[in-house]
Protein backbone atom coordinates (compact mmCIF):
# COMPACT_ATOMS: atom_id res chain seq x y z
CA UNK A 1 0.00 0.00 0.00
CA UNK A 2 1.18 3.40 -0.50
CA UNK A 3 3.15 4.68 2.03
CA UNK A 4 3.98 1.25 3.63
CA UNK A 5 4.73 -2.09 3.07
CA UNK A 6 1.30 -4.25 2.06
CA UNK A 7 -1.10 -6.11 4.21
CA UNK A 8 -0.73 -9.91 3.81
CA UNK A 9 -4.30 -9.93 4.56
CA UNK A 10 -7.29 -7.59 5.14
CA UNK A 11 -10.26 -8.25 6.99
CA UNK A 12 -13.42 -6.52 5.45
CA UNK A 13 -16.49 -5.42 8.39
CA UNK A 14 -18.89 -2.76 7.28
CA UNK A 15 -21.52 -4.17 8.54
CA UNK A 16 -25.09 -1.74 9.20
CA UNK A 17 -27.30 -3.34 11.45
CA UNK A 18 -30.10 -5.79 9.79
CA UNK A 19 -32.83 -4.00 8.88
CA UNK A 20 -31.26 -0.31 8.59
CA UNK A 21 -29.68 -1.41 4.47
CA UNK A 22 -31.80 -1.15 1.46
CA UNK A 23 -31.15 -1.24 -2.18
CA UNK A 24 -31.09 -4.65 -3.92
CA UNK A 25 -28.30 -3.93 -6.77
CA UNK A 26 -25.49 -4.10 -4.77
CA UNK A 27 -23.15 -7.04 -4.44
CA UNK A 28 -21.55 -6.64 -1.39
CA UNK A 29 -21.88 -3.59 1.22
CA UNK A 30 -20.86 -0.25 -0.96
CA UNK A 31 -18.15 0.90 1.97
CA UNK A 32 -16.76 -2.31 1.93
CA UNK A 33 -16.30 -3.50 -1.47
CA UNK A 34 -14.82 0.24 -2.34
CA UNK A 35 -12.71 -0.94 0.57
CA UNK A 36 -12.13 -4.04 -0.93
CA UNK A 37 -11.02 -3.18 -4.57
CA UNK A 38 -8.35 -0.29 -3.19
CA UNK A 39 -7.00 -2.64 -0.59
CA UNK A 40 -6.44 -5.37 -3.05
CA UNK A 41 -5.37 -2.87 -6.08
CA UNK A 42 -2.75 -1.73 -3.45
CA UNK A 43 -1.23 -5.66 -2.94
CA UNK A 44 -3.68 -6.82 -0.13
CA UNK A 45 -4.94 -10.06 -0.01
CA UNK A 46 -8.63 -9.59 0.48
CA UNK A 47 -10.96 -11.40 3.00
CA UNK A 48 -14.86 -10.14 2.18
CA UNK A 49 -16.86 -11.07 5.27
CA UNK A 50 -20.63 -10.65 4.44
CA UNK A 51 -23.88 -12.77 4.64
CA UNK A 52 -24.74 -11.38 1.17
CA UNK A 53 -23.71 -14.24 -1.29
CA UNK A 54 -22.73 -11.22 -3.62
CA UNK A 55 -19.52 -10.27 -2.09
CA UNK A 56 -18.51 -13.13 -4.39
CA UNK A 57 -18.67 -10.35 -7.21
CA UNK A 58 -16.73 -8.14 -5.83
CA UNK A 59 -13.88 -11.00 -5.91
CA UNK A 60 -14.77 -12.05 -9.33
CA UNK A 61 -14.03 -8.39 -10.37
CA UNK A 62 -10.79 -7.93 -8.38
CA UNK A 63 -9.34 -11.13 -9.66
CA UNK A 64 -10.16 -9.89 -13.29
CA UNK A 65 -8.04 -7.14 -12.21
CA UNK A 66 -5.28 -9.22 -11.22
CA UNK A 67 -5.92 -8.90 -7.57
CA UNK A 68 -5.93 -11.35 -4.39
CA UNK A 69 -9.30 -12.19 -2.74
CA UNK A 70 -11.78 -14.38 -1.32
CA UNK A 71 -15.34 -14.00 -0.17
CA UNK A 72 -16.95 -15.87 3.34
CA UNK A 73 -20.20 -16.24 4.04
CA UNK A 74 -21.24 -15.27 7.19
CA UNK A 75 -23.67 -13.81 9.81
CA UNK A 76 -22.59 -11.11 12.42
CA UNK A 77 -25.20 -12.04 14.33
CA UNK A 78 -23.79 -15.77 14.48
CA UNK A 79 -21.13 -16.09 17.25
CA UNK A 80 -19.95 -19.40 15.19
CA UNK A 81 -20.59 -18.20 11.44
CA UNK A 82 -17.86 -15.35 11.88
CA UNK A 83 -15.68 -17.09 14.59
CA UNK A 84 -12.30 -17.49 12.33
CA UNK A 85 -13.16 -13.46 10.96
CA UNK A 86 -14.17 -12.07 13.84
CA UNK A 87 -12.28 -8.94 15.30
CA UNK A 88 -11.74 -11.20 18.73
CA UNK A 89 -10.70 -13.88 17.02
CA UNK A 90 -7.99 -12.26 15.18
CA UNK A 91 -6.44 -10.21 17.96
CA UNK A 92 -5.00 -13.75 18.53
CA UNK A 93 -3.46 -14.32 15.47
CA UNK A 94 -2.08 -11.18 15.02
CA UNK A 95 -0.93 -11.32 18.92
CA UNK A 96 0.98 -14.28 17.59
CA UNK A 97 2.82 -12.63 14.98
CA UNK A 98 3.23 -9.43 16.77
CA UNK A 99 2.09 -7.17 14.74
CA UNK A 100 -1.55 -5.92 12.87
CA UNK A 101 -3.69 -3.20 12.34
CA UNK A 102 -7.70 -3.69 12.71
CA UNK A 103 -10.14 -0.93 11.43
CA UNK A 104 -13.58 -0.81 12.14
CA UNK A 105 -16.37 1.75 10.94
CA UNK A 106 -17.91 4.21 12.47
CA UNK A 107 -20.55 7.12 12.11
CA UNK A 108 -20.83 10.41 12.86
CA UNK A 109 -24.17 9.41 14.32
CA UNK A 110 -21.54 8.42 17.40
CA UNK A 111 -21.18 11.75 18.28
CA UNK A 112 -24.85 13.15 17.33
CA UNK A 113 -28.65 12.14 17.78
CA UNK A 114 -31.18 11.23 14.59
CA UNK A 115 -34.14 10.24 14.90
CA UNK A 116 -34.73 6.97 14.25
CA UNK A 117 -31.71 6.01 15.06
CA UNK A 118 -31.38 5.39 18.41
CA UNK A 119 -29.70 1.51 17.72
CA UNK A 120 -27.53 2.56 14.99
CA UNK A 121 -25.67 5.50 16.63
CA UNK A 122 -25.86 3.58 19.98
CA UNK A 123 -23.99 0.73 18.43
CA UNK A 124 -21.90 3.49 16.32
CA UNK A 125 -20.44 5.46 19.45
CA UNK A 126 -20.00 1.95 20.57
CA UNK A 127 -17.65 0.70 17.81
CA UNK A 128 -15.89 4.22 18.63
CA UNK A 129 -15.15 3.31 22.35
CA UNK A 130 -14.13 0.24 21.81
CA UNK A 131 -11.42 0.97 19.25
CA UNK A 132 -10.19 3.57 21.84
CA UNK A 133 -10.19 1.24 24.57
CA UNK A 134 -8.78 -1.65 22.63
CA UNK A 135 -6.33 0.68 21.06
CA UNK A 136 -4.78 0.86 24.61
CA UNK A 137 -5.13 -2.41 25.51
CA UNK A 138 -3.02 -3.26 22.29
CA UNK A 139 -0.86 -0.41 22.04
CA UNK A 140 2.33 -2.27 23.55
CA UNK A 141 1.84 -5.11 21.34
CA UNK A 142 2.02 -3.68 17.46
CA UNK A 143 -1.31 -4.19 16.77
CA UNK A 144 -3.33 -0.70 16.16
CA UNK A 145 -7.18 -0.78 16.60
CA UNK A 146 -9.16 2.24 14.50
CA UNK A 147 -11.76 3.59 13.29
CA UNK A 148 -13.18 5.64 10.43
CA UNK A 149 -15.99 7.41 11.38
CA UNK A 150 -17.69 8.57 8.19
CA UNK A 151 -20.84 10.98 6.99
CA UNK A 152 -23.57 11.03 4.82
CA UNK A 153 -22.04 8.79 2.11
CA UNK A 154 -23.73 8.10 -1.58
CA UNK A 155 -24.84 4.63 -1.60
CA UNK A 156 -27.92 2.87 -2.47
CA UNK A 157 -29.58 3.77 0.31
CA UNK A 158 -29.06 7.69 0.25
CA UNK A 159 -29.58 7.84 -3.33
CA UNK A 160 -33.00 6.48 -2.89
CA UNK A 161 -33.66 8.98 -0.18
CA UNK A 162 -36.33 11.92 -0.95
CA UNK A 163 -34.49 14.77 -2.70
CA UNK A 164 -35.40 17.09 0.25
CA UNK A 165 -34.14 14.45 2.78
CA UNK A 166 -30.77 14.08 0.72
CA UNK A 167 -30.51 18.12 0.61
CA UNK A 168 -30.59 18.26 4.39
CA UNK A 169 -28.06 15.69 4.50
CA UNK A 170 -26.20 17.79 2.04
CA UNK A 171 -26.20 21.01 3.58
CA UNK A 172 -25.14 19.41 7.21
CA UNK A 173 -21.93 18.87 5.43
CA UNK A 174 -19.62 21.91 5.04
CA UNK A 175 -18.21 20.67 2.33
CA UNK A 176 -21.57 20.98 0.52
CA UNK A 177 -21.60 17.24 -1.20
CA UNK A 178 -22.07 13.77 0.30
CA UNK A 179 -19.12 11.92 0.12
CA UNK A 180 -18.10 8.60 -2.19
CA UNK A 181 -17.66 5.21 -1.02
CA UNK A 182 -13.88 5.74 -2.22
CA UNK A 183 -13.25 8.91 0.04
CA UNK A 184 -14.11 6.54 2.99
CA UNK A 185 -12.13 3.62 1.48
CA UNK A 186 -8.92 5.79 1.33
CA UNK A 187 -9.08 6.66 4.88
CA UNK A 188 -9.71 2.53 5.79
CA UNK A 189 -6.67 2.03 3.72
CA UNK A 190 -4.64 4.46 5.01
CA UNK A 191 -5.36 3.35 8.79
CA UNK A 192 -4.47 -0.24 7.36
CA UNK A 193 -1.11 0.71 6.15
CA UNK A 194 2.19 1.85 7.92
CA UNK A 195 1.75 4.80 6.77
CA UNK A 196 -0.29 4.94 10.03
CA UNK A 197 2.27 3.34 11.91
CA UNK A 198 1.80 6.02 15.02
CA UNK A 199 -2.23 6.01 15.04
CA UNK A 200 -3.82 3.84 17.17
CA UNK A 201 -7.48 4.30 19.65
CA UNK A 202 -8.39 6.97 16.90
CA UNK A 203 -11.13 7.36 15.70
CA UNK A 204 -11.09 9.44 11.92
CA UNK A 205 -13.74 11.62 10.62
CA UNK A 206 -14.18 10.89 6.85
CA UNK A 207 -17.42 13.53 6.65
CA UNK A 208 -16.95 16.45 5.18
CA UNK A 209 -16.65 18.41 8.20
CA UNK A 210 -19.69 17.47 10.17
CA UNK A 211 -18.51 17.08 13.70
CA UNK A 212 -16.56 20.15 13.49
CA UNK A 213 -19.37 22.72 13.47
N1 LIG B 1 -23.55 4.99 3.78
C1 LIG B 1 -23.37 5.95 4.69
O1 LIG B 1 -23.78 7.12 4.49
C2 LIG B 1 -22.65 5.64 5.98
C3 LIG B 1 -22.40 6.69 6.89
C4 LIG B 1 -21.72 6.42 8.08
C5 LIG B 1 -21.32 5.12 8.38
N2 LIG B 1 -21.60 4.12 7.49
C6 LIG B 1 -21.16 2.77 7.87
O2 LIG B 1 -20.35 2.21 6.86
C7 LIG B 1 -20.53 0.81 6.83
C8 LIG B 1 -20.88 0.35 5.44
O3 LIG B 1 -22.02 1.05 5.01
P1 LIG B 1 -22.61 0.95 3.53
O4 LIG B 1 -23.33 2.20 3.27
O5 LIG B 1 -21.54 0.47 2.62
O6 LIG B 1 -23.69 -0.17 3.80
P2 LIG B 1 -24.30 -1.30 2.87
O7 LIG B 1 -25.68 -1.53 3.35
O8 LIG B 1 -24.07 -0.98 1.42
O9 LIG B 1 -23.37 -2.53 3.25
C9 LIG B 1 -23.50 -3.22 4.45
C10 LIG B 1 -23.05 -4.65 4.20
O10 LIG B 1 -23.23 -5.41 5.43
C11 LIG B 1 -23.75 -6.68 5.09
N3 LIG B 1 -24.45 -7.21 6.26
C12 LIG B 1 -25.61 -6.77 6.82
N4 LIG B 1 -25.93 -7.52 7.87
C13 LIG B 1 -24.96 -8.46 7.99
C14 LIG B 1 -24.74 -9.54 8.89
N5 LIG B 1 -25.58 -9.80 9.88
N6 LIG B 1 -23.65 -10.32 8.74
C15 LIG B 1 -22.76 -10.07 7.73
N7 LIG B 1 -22.91 -9.07 6.84
C16 LIG B 1 -24.01 -8.27 6.97
C17 LIG B 1 -24.69 -6.40 3.94
O11 LIG B 1 -24.94 -7.60 3.20
C18 LIG B 1 -23.89 -5.36 3.14
O12 LIG B 1 -23.05 -5.99 2.19
C19 LIG B 1 -21.62 0.49 7.87
O13 LIG B 1 -20.99 0.11 9.08
C20 LIG B 1 -22.32 1.81 8.03
O14 LIG B 1 -22.95 1.91 9.27
C21 LIG B 1 -22.23 4.34 6.30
Amino acid sequence: MSGGPTPALGWLWTVRPLGAHGGGDRAAGRIGAATARTLAARGAAVVIGDVDPRAADVVSEIEGAGGRALSVRCDVTDEESVAALSMKHALRHMDAQGSGAVVAVSSILRLVGQTNSAPYSAAKAGVANLVRSAGLEYAPTGIRINADAPGYVETPLTAGLDESVRSQMTARQPIGRLGTPEEVAEVICFLASDAASFVTGAVWSVDGGYVAQ
